[in-house]
């Protein structure tokens, strides 16, 4: 004899009526047909003597009524009426009707609004508990409640929308690159930890005591070992794991298209991505970017432009608002008036001032005479408040009149005609402009102009404060320095890692002005978003141990640290290169949310903690002990 595993009822309709259809499909010319459906109860309401249900699943809301005197079911109906009175949210039933055409009573905001189904029978699957929070479209309830039951808040038919995003995003993505003779292939999670990047998580090993895992950051070092290997290749969507300071676009786990290739220069890496962002606009948001990038090529920049102009390697071209570096003019002018500015026209004649450095620049942002109007007095002011959140020490500015002189500003009282007007001459600033200036220690400048930009432009409404506005600016950022200045060890560090290729006429540079060398690194960059970064790498032992060199890394040392790439690399490694693109940020911005927890089915908090689950959680001191690990946090309740 059969067993059954529910009660008669329920598996009626799981094991013999079956779903017909779901909640988002039926249509007008549905009219008169008999179905099954399955789902929750979104809304109920009892009025005129039936009980009216929307029944919600994720494909969409079906309006189910129950009348105990529908015809041509027997006694049924009125037994599914008698049950219905009972239901509350989001219990999970499943109903057999018929559909009926909704007449002059249509709902133009469901597309199934056309019909409705009269219910001839009806099954409660399970009952649900008052929710913690209502499961509707726009919810106000706080982020932390709803992250304690996400299960819950994934039901909400936003968060539905950005996951089948992500899902579009994958199965575009694995099509594509096989497509193009990509192989999918894994990658460890627990590897060896190598210096350098982000911080790691780590893994102790109870196997051996004393020693530990790290948690993949990127499957970087593997996917090069793929090239080595002769697989020519390779993609994978692959989690990676980095102990960061979390901000809107970072999770400590997080999901990367991660992409390496032999044989082929940076154009090549260009072209795969860009093939592959046109197809993933395509089939996510019906967009055609052919229309935006004719040549289906995206724009690049110098990083040097990028900085100068934009203040930061991820510019926002979705608007204008450039920064003008104005240091040479300041050094030209012996600080032109200004007190502030004087000390670095003297550093500069006394020859301790080197542009080649980080060190302290002046620069100058113009706000046009047609957005400037709209700063009142009490807004320039928040400005500067703003500024100083960032470490700024104030915001000077300056109002530039039809005879180019500067009102409203400290600054005019002595400055000198000649440097306003060499200032006025180079940034452009005409009459009824606002010249807004930031000096000081280079990375502080950058940082305040950079995000002073952006305010600026969401403020003046030139771009929304969150989300697309239909824009989609993209650029890569090329030919960075391999290096960057370390001042407190005072030497020279790699600017991305140590295996990135330099260009080929900088090698000689490498020991003699390594600041001067650039390399063959890149960023994607989406509406002011790093989307995705990669190099071309290095796969020549004799430059590879110039780097080293120039990065003050002892043989010894190197082989320590990188000991199984660089033997690697003497086996004939192809010349290679690859790229990584976010995932989560790739999802973001495609389907215009906040934050990246937005589209992270179970992310972590602000602070790196599951609020769901209650991770991380203490382990007792016996699991410590079996790992040889001693816990020396303070004990908290
Ligand atoms: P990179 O460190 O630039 O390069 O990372 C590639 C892309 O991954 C995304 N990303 C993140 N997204 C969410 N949360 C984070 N914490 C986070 N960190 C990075 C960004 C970034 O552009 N192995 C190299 C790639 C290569 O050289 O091929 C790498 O990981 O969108």
């Amino acid at each position: 004899m059969r067993r059954r595993r529910y009660p008669p009822i329920v598996a009626r309709f799981i094991d013999e009526l079956k779903r017909s259809h779901n909640a988002g499909e039926l249509r007008g010319q549905d009219e008169g047909k008999e179905v099954v459906l399955f789902g929750w109860v979104a809304s109920y309401r009892d009025h005129g003597g039936c009980v009216f249900v929307d029944l919600r699943d994720r494909e969409g809301i079906t309006q189910l009524v129950f009348d105990p005197d529908l015809k041509g079911f027997g006694d049924e109906p009125k037994a599914a009426y008698a049950t219905a009175q009972s239901l509350r949210s989001e219990w999970v039933i499943g109903i057999r009707g018929k559909v009926v055409g909704r007449g002059g009573n249509k709902n133009p905001r469901l597309p199934t609004g056309e019909v409705e189904i009269h219910v001839a029978e009806m099954t409660v699957f399970n009952k649900s508990d008052t929710t913690p929070f209502e499961i509707v479209d726009e919810s106000n309830t706080a982020e932390e409640k709803r992250l304690e039951h996400r299960y819950l808040d994934l039901r909400r038919a936003p968060l539905q929308k950005t996951l089948r995003v992500r899902h579009r995003i994958h199965q575009t993505t694995r099509r594509y690159f096989d497509d193009q003779g990509f192989l999918e292939l894994e990658t460890p999670v627990m590897v060896k930890y190598t210096p350098g990047g982000a911080r790691n998580f780590l893994v102790p090993s109870r196997m051996n005591p004393g020693k530990f895992f790290a948690l993949a950051e990127s499957p970087q070092l593997f996917k090069q070992l793929y090239m080595v290997a002769g697989f020519d290749r390779y993609f994978q969507i692959v989690k990676c794991f980095r102990d960061e300071d979390l901000r809107v676009d970072r999770q400590p786990e997080f999901t990367q298209i991660d992409v390496e290739m032999s044989f082929v220069n940076q154009d090549d890496i260009f072209r795969i991505i860009e093939g592959l962002i046109f197809k993933i606009w395509g089939t996510v948001l019906d967009v055609d970017l052919k229309t935006l990038y004719p040549s289906g090529r995206f724009p690049q920049m110098p990083f040097e432009e990028s900085m100068g102009k934009y203040g930061n390697d991820k510019p926002d071209l979705r608007f204008a608002l450039p920064h003008t570096d104005v240091t040479d003019l300041v050094i030209d002018h012996d600080g032109g008036g200004i007190a502030f500015w004087k000390p670095i026209a003297e550093k500069f004649a006394s020859g301790q001032y080197r542009r080649d450095l980080p060190t302290e620049i002046v620069k100058a942002l113009v706000v046009p005479a047609e957005f400037a109007t709209k700063l009142s007095r009490a807004e320039l002011d928040k400005l500067e408040e703003f500024v100083k959140g960032m470490g700024a020490k104030g915001l000077a500015r300056a109002k530039v009149d039809a005879e180019g002189n500067w009102q409203q500003s400290p600054l005019a009282k002595t400055v000198t005609p000649e440097m306003r007007q060499a200032i006025n001459a180079k940034t452009g600033a005409k009459d009824g402009d606002l010249l807004f200036f930031q000096f000081g220690k280079e990375s502080t400048v950058q940082t305040v102009m950079a995000n002073l930009r952006t305010h600026l432009a969401k403020k003046l409404g030139l771009i929304p404060e969150n989300g697309h506005g239909g824009k989609w600016n993209f650029l890569w950022v090329v030919n960075p320095p391999l290096f960057e200045y370390d001042d407190e060890r005072k030497g020279w560090a790699a600017a991305h890692h140590a295996f990135t290729r330099p260009h080929d006429d900088c090698v000689d540079l490498l020991d003699k002005d390594p600041g001067k060398v650039l390399c063959w690194r890149y960023d994607i960059v989406l509406n002011g978003f790093e989307i995705g970064g990669g190099s071309i790498r290095l796969h020549d032992p004799a430059v590879q141990a110039k780097v080293f060199r120039a990065l003050g890394i002892e043989d010894e040392e190197a082989k320590q640290k990188f000991g199984f790439l660089l033997d690697a690399l003497r086996f004939g490694a192809p010349p290679h290169g690859g790229i990584a693109l976010g995932m989560d940020r790739l999802a973001m911005l495609l389907s215009g949310a906040d934050s990246l927890r937005d589209v992270i089915p179970f992310p972590k908090t602000q602070k790196g903690t599951d609020l769901m689950t209650d991770a991380p959680s203490k382990v007792s001191a016996e699991q410590l002990a079996e790992l040889k690990v001693r816990s020396t946090a303070e004990p908290t309740s």
